[in-house]
């Protein structure tokens, strides 16, 4: 966090933003990004607005629990970023507040489409899609080849090699489910995560865990968004990702207003800040290469190519509700997570 002080001011400038304003007070933020984005939007935002930014950072999963228990009294102003399901999920259970930006027409049609079905109580802020990580150096050390397929992940030869992070807990592993129970019917889907449990070590809470990992060399494959993988590799770790040849799903990273909010006026502010171009940038700032929603933010190579991907037609309405969220996530504990292994 230091460390971005030195480098905020003259990238401001170089922005075309004021080094810094005075609107004053606060605002509660939980972050579902990776921590040096939401550090970059804590201090970028204070220094611009002269609005203090208190942060806490927190996996998709885990901030929608804190926002259902603060219904009655809410704490949260503002949630920024982690996947769309538990967004639409905070929109349906009305935790969230409706706001339509002026801003809209500037972004891609799918983050407007996820306003839209939400009632306008979220938007998209990101897109990104879900794929295998991978150590270069560990499978080229183990002689493993690098999955393809889905169904790669079965073989004998991964047993204990590959991470997910824990659906309870992280959006990441939530888009997994759903996006295997699209791509191959829900009894299918059980079949298989319960046959890839015997290839797990380990379930982290966090979504970005298992790339991590991976990149330390603690596990040879996770599963895992794609865009997180190049901000490890310019870190100088062995590590790549690919997205499944026979499809896969991808988040609408999302933000929502809370219901109830305190600090609703700042908290509008951050909100219309965050969908500019301008704030869009400081996710490749922070080595976060999801796509930006708004389709003038300049794009970095490192950001996957969409039209080189098979991407599933994603069903958001239906996998953002809480009924199907909560029947999916009890069938992993059931038939996946309590299995022997
Ligand atoms: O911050 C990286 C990221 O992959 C985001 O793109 C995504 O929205 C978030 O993590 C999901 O985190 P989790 O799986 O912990 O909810």
């Amino acid at each position: 966090m230091k460390k971005n002080r030195f480098f905020i001011a003259p990238l401001l400038l170089a922005l075309g933003m004021p080094a810094f304003a005075q609107d004053g007070g606060e605002v509660n933020v939980i972050c579902s990004a990776q921590a040096d984005w939401c550090n970059l939007i804590q201090i970028t935002f204070a220094k611009t607005r002269g609005i203090k930014v208190n942060m806490t950072l927190k996996g998709s999963g885990e901030a929608l629990a804190q926002i259902t228990a603060e219904r009655a009294n809410p704490k949260t102003d503002l949630w920024f970023g982690g996947t769309g399901d538990p967004h639409l999920l905070a929109a349906e259970q009305n935790l969230t507040l409706e706001y339509k930006s002026a801003t809209l027409p500037q972004l891609h049609v799918w983050a407007q489409k996820q306003a839209e079905q939400a009632g306008y109580k979220t938007v998209g802020v990101y897109s990104g899609p879900l794929g295998f990580g991978y150590n270069t150096e560990l499978l080229a050390k183990k002689k493993l080849p690098i999955p393809k397929v889905w169904a790669d992940l079965l073989k004998p030869e991964y047993k204990g090699e590959i991470q997910v992070s824990d659906p309870r807990a992280s959006g990441t592993a939530y888009t997994m489910i759903a996006t295997l129970v699209q791509l191959m019917g829900e009894d299918k889907a059980f079949e298989y995560l319960s046959a890839l449990h015997k290839n797990i070590s380990t379930y982290p809470r966090s979504g970005v865990g298992p790339i991590k990992a991976v990149a330390r060399g603690e596990a040879a494959l996770s599963i895992s968004f794609v865009h997180d993988a190049p901000g490890e590799k310019a870190q100088g770790f062995p590590v790549d990702a690919v997205t499944p040849a026979d499809g896969t799903g991808a988040e609408i990273g999302s933000m929502s207003l809370i219901k109830g909010a305190r600090n609703l006026d700042n908290a509008k502010k951050l909100y219309e800040w965050a969908l500019t171009p301008g704030a869009q940038q400081f996710g490749v700032t922070a080595k976060q290469f999801q796509l930006p929603s708004n389709k003038s933010t300049p794009l970095d190579p490192r950001i996957p190519d969409f039209k080189k991907i098979k991407l599933i037609d994603y069903d958001y309405a239906k996998y953002g509700q809480a009924a199907v969220r909560r029947q999916l996530i009890l069938n992993w504990e059931r038939k996946v997570f309590n299995q022997a292994k």
